[in-house]
This record gives structure tokens, C-alpha cells and sequence, in this order.
């Protein structure tokens, strides 16, 4: 348990040190996929733990492959279909212990066996809309839990402050 605890408050400092650089990144760019492709050249390094880190981009009803680490990957999911389109769909974050478990998890690399998508929502008036996902994956089981759902919320918090198209 000491162990575990401990690698928990490692990743909360990493995440809580993640989001300054972000910003730092972001400060003067207005060019959305250069930021976005920064963001996930700063995740990858911060999430020890992932072997792939990206994002997909809201086009209609479907969502598009953005910038990203790691290896090549599905361009296009549907709207409510595997975790990132259910995250999308349910603008909630999901955590997947075990991807096999997950009923229509889209498997871009077959050594994938754990995954946490974060929605990213934009507010117009009262209401939020998903205009992407931050998603990541890793070779571990069950490699992401509460810390990482928490770190990673706050960073797409940031990402949806950026120059997103209203879709
Ligand atoms: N596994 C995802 C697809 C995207 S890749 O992991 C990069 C899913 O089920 O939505």
C-alpha cells in the first residue's frame, strides 16, 4: 500500500507541474494544433505510464484523429462507439482497467490493456459541449485510476480554453 500511495502522490505532483508548463506552451500561440500538438509531446513525458497519448477532434457526429504520441492510430471513431466515443457521447471521464472488459473498445494497438479518456468540453451560454477527447492508453492493466482522472481533467480544462471551432 506504501508503495502504491506513494507512486499516487508522485503522479498528482507530476500533473499539478504539467499544468504551468501547458500554459507556459500555450501563452501568445493561437494556432490550435500547434497547442495541441505541444500538450501531448508534454503528456506523453508526464504520464510515465502511457504508451499513447492524443487527441481526437469533434467533426459532426464522428471523431477525428488530432495531434498525438505514439503509434499510428484510428482516424475516425463514431459518436458513442468504443471509450472514446463513449466519453464523447457521455461527456464524462471513463477509466478502463482492462480494455478487453470494455464492450466495444476499438483496439488501434494490440498491447493496449488499460485507457482513461477525458472529455473536453466548451461552455456556450449554459450549456457544455464536447468538443474533443484527451485520450491515453498504456501496456499496463488498470495503469490510471482517480489521480490520473483528476490531472487529466484539469489539463483538458486548459486545452478547452484554446481556439476551438464551435461544432
Ligand atoms: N481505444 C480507443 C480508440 C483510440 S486508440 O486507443 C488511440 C477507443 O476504444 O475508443
Amino acid at each position: 500500500m506504501e508503495s502504491l500511495s506513494f507512486a499516487a502522490a508522485d503522479r498528482a505532483v507530476r500533473y499539478a507541474e504539467l499544468v504551468p508548463q501547458l500554459e507556459a506552451l500555450f501563452e501568445g500561440e493561437p494556432d490550435l494544433i500547434a497547442n495541441l500538438a505541444n500538450a501531448a509531446a508534454a503528456l506523453k513525458e508526464c504520464v510515465t505510464a502511457a504508451s499513447w497519448v492524443g487527441f481526437y477532434l469533434r467533426r459532426g457526429d464522428e471523431l477525428v484523429l488530432g495531434p498525438f504520441q505514439g503509434k499510428v492510430a484510428c482516424v475516425r471513431i463514431a459518436w458513442g462507439r468504443g471509450v472514446c466515443g463513449t466519453a464523447a457521447a457521455e461527456a464524462r471521464t471513463v477509466v478502463v482497467e482492462d480494455v478487453e472488459a470494455f464492450p466495444g473498445h476499438i483496439a488501434c494497438d494490440a498491447g493496449s490493456r488499460s485507457e482513461i479518456v477525458v472529455p473536453i468540453l466548451r461552455t456556450v451560454g449554459d450549456r457544455a459541449h464536447v468538443v474533443g477527447v484527451l485520450d491515453v492508453d498504456s501496456y499496463r492493466p488498470a495503469a490510471f485510476d482517480d489521480v490520473d482522472a483528476r490531472g487529466l481533467e484539469e489539463v483538458a480544462r486548459r486545452v478547452a480554453g484554446l481556439a476551438w471551432p464551435m461544432v
